[in-house]
């Protein structure tokens, strides 16, 4: 397939406040010299920003990188998880129509994209909010026929199972990811031999899919505000970076000679202020918590967006049963939970729990 720069393009882009402090923590992960090495993440990250890459983001990309254009371009128009056009406002739909998915069914899901989307690829619905495309193989082999939306697979199709996603998808919803037939992985159809207790007991969700559900946004356009600043990997130095999830955006550059150099300068200015900077985070006050629900039992805390049964079941251990106690918690309290969440830390601030508990508190 040709894959060009769109005839219509943008006059500019630039990332966002947290989304720039988010890339230039991506270059911290790679050797002073190998920034190059962080093109993907920053690439996909300005398409997660706007849906789609234009030639200003890939520009924007290759300066942050001190790459030349044509490098970034090249990377760009070689994978297509990065669309060079603009996309449906909800979604983009991919479907696979390889061997193995198009021996199941997946003419059958072109299908329902022409009818319901467009006649053809890369043409935006009329009412805006999708287009598609056929793709080559997505390694889901075994769960064909199968699609790729927004970064999940949807995978074990039937021609009504996509159209029911994609009227889902319209209305706002984001369907449950993974196997879309009741598998829980790719396990044979007429049931698993081994590992029993992975698809008969509590876990009913493969890791993947579990984790999608979880997060909640797999078709959402990230703006970088959702995502917790934290980078785990630390600096060059080998420093980790627990201390980031509060982290100020870096100060927009001052016509530097390339993002690169200006990394290194924030490095330095990083190390100046070392000592500051390795004092341990303030860990926040812990809220008041209930030994165990009131009567009448928990309230459905899943309906907070971003908590999933996990989750859940997390907050139970900590005390948390009700809206109203989420509702009244202070920034500090919220500064605790966030650190307190154990595999989910920052999802407090992250997803707007409090605004979410009051309405649910009010009702
Ligand atoms: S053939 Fe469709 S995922 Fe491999």
């Amino acid at each position: 397939m040709l894959r060009r720069l769109h005839n219509d393009q943008p006059e500019s882009f630039a990332f966002t406040e947290a989304n720039l402090a988010w890339a230039n923590e991506q270059i911290t992960k790679y050797p002073a010299g190998r920034q190059a090495s962080a093109v993907i993440p920053l690439l996909w990250r300005a398409q997660e920003q706007e849906g789609w890459l234009s030639q200003r983001a890939i520009e924007a990309v290759a300066d942050m990188l001190d790459m030349a254009y044509i490098r970034v371009f090249e990377v760009a128009s070689f994978y297509f998880m990065f669309q060079l056009q603009p996309v449906g406002s909800v979604a983009h739909i991919q479907i696979c129509g390889t061997t193995s998915c198009m021996i199941c069914g997946a003419e059958d899901l072109i299908a329902v994209c022409q009818e319901k989307i467009a006649t053809k690829p890369h043409v935006i619905s009329d009412d805006g909010k999708f287009s598609w495309e056929e793709v080559e193989c997505l390694g889901a082999c075994t769960n064909a026929p199968m699609a790729q939306i927004g970064k999940d697979y949807y995978e074990d199709l039937t021609a009504e199972k996509l159209a029911d996603l994609l009227e889902r998808l319209g209305k706002g919803e984001v369907p449950q990811v993974g196997p879309q037939n009741g598998r829980f992985g790719s396990e044979p159809l007429g049931g698993v031999t081994n590992l029993k207790e992975f698809v008969n007991g509590a876990i009913t969700l493969n890791a993947s899919a579990q984790l999608a559900h979880d997060i909640g946004d797999t078709v959402k356009r990230i703006d970088g505000t959702e995502v917790p600043l934290r980078a785990p990997w630390g600096d060059q130095s080998g420093r980790r970076g627990e201390g980031l999830a509060n982290a100020q955006p870096p100060k927009a550059p001052e016509a530097p000679k390339s993002a690169v150099q200006q990394a290194a300068a924030e490095k330095a200015a990083a190390e100046n202020t070392k000592e500051t900077a390795s004092e341990p985070e303030a860990p926040g006050v812990k809220p008041q918590t209930l030994e165990a629900a009131r009567d009448g039992g928990p309230d459905d805390l899943k309906r907070i967006k971003g908590v999933g049964p996990k989750l859940e079941a997390l907050l139970h251990r900590l005390g948390f049963f009700h809206f109203d106690q989420v509702a009244a918690w202070t920034a500090d309290e919220v500064a605790w939970v966030d650190q307190n969440l154990e595999g989910f830390k920052g999802r407090v601030s992250r997803d707007e729990w409090v605004k979410q508990a009051k309405e649910f508190a009010a009702e």
